[in-house]
């Protein structure tokens, strides 16, 4: 990622379950990349106390164009995406973990034009997507119809705001939840949908209102959450895929996520004043 004389500075924000994932990977393999941790921040900065090193916490968010990252990774709460989105893509590349956030139009607008305007990388990491660049490639082309994804899950491994799970009981088999477009998803369920999200930046002309997502309880995946992904083109192509995801019971994220997000932070040297997909 880097060469041996220089360093690259990664900030990470947020240190739950994926940021804990990162700032391990960084401060061990990272070291002989090249890759440096230049802050950690945390909304309730005792957590990291003696797990992160003492030079490397971030107390105040704001300050962090001190640390002079060349990437800032977000993996805490859309809401995060929208308070410093513009403000980390002023000073280093972005990849944000939470793309949920970009369901906001108004955002999704602000966050392209600051990256243009600085040159620097909005990167939208793929998550549990297969064939995300297939997706784009076709979408480029033209020739992308429709867009539809499935994620199905055990009821304790979604999060969401309303209350289309209430009552559910162990045994009680599928059930679900919600299905519509992606921009009606995602304020519904805003850390189970990140993959759609993914799907809509992918499939950019379809975007957040044109792809479709449908998100099912099921009692019986007790191991893995399942992502399908069905893609119709002109003169009928299509593309039907089933992932299945191994996942611990009551986990948001997939086991096989965090390795897939780390291979989407090893992507982000800089792609330009874009959003890119990795
Ligand atoms: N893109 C992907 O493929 C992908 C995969 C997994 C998770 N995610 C997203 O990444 C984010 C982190 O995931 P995780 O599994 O580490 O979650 P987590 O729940 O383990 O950690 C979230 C962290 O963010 C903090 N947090 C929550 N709300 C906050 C807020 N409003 N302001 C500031 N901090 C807040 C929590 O205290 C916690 O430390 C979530 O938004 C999740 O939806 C994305």
């Amino acid at each position: 990622m880097a060469t041996s004389s220089s360093s690259f500075r990664i900030g990470i924000v947020g240190y739950g379950h994926l940021g804990q994932h990162l700032v391990d990977r960084i401060l061990g393999d990272g070291a002989g990349m090249g890759l440096t941790l230049a802050f950690v921040w945390n909304r309730n900065a005792d957590k990291l106390k003696g797990l992160v090193p003492d030079d490397r916490i971030l107390v105040d968010l704001s300050a962090f164009e001190a640390r002079k990252c060349d990437l800032i990774v977000e993996v805490c709460h859309p809401q995060i995406v929208k308070d410093f989105g513009v403000q980390f893509l002023s000073r280093a590349h972005f990849l944000v973990g939470s793309p949920s956030a970009l369901c906001d139009p108004n955002l999704n607008r602000e966050l392209r034009r600051a990256a243009e305007q600085h040159g620097r990388t909005l990167y939208v990491p793929g998550g549990a997507l297969w064939g995300g660049q297939d997706i784009q490639r076709l979408d480029h082309s033209g020739a992308l119809q429709a867009l539809f994804i499935r994620m199905s899950k055990h009821p304790s491994c979604f999060r969401l705001t309303g209350d289309a799970l209430s009552g559910w009981t162990e045994g009680e088999g599928r059930r679900v939840l919600f299905g519509g477009s992606v921009a009606e998803l995602c304020p519904l369920a805003p850390n189970n949908v990140n993959t759609m999200a993914a799907a809509a930046v992918a499939a950019g002309t379809l975007g957040f209102a044109g792809v479709r997502g449908e998100i099912v309880s099921d009692t019986a995946l007790s191991d893995f959450h399942v992502v399908e992904v069905e893609v119709t083109g002109t003169n009928g192509f299509s593309v039907h895929t089933v992932r299945r995801n191994p996942a611990q019971l009551g986990a948001v994220t997939g086991s096989a996520t965090y390795n897939s997000f780390w291979n989407s932070l090893m992507v982000c040297k800089g792609h330009g004043g874009r959003v890119y997909l990795c």
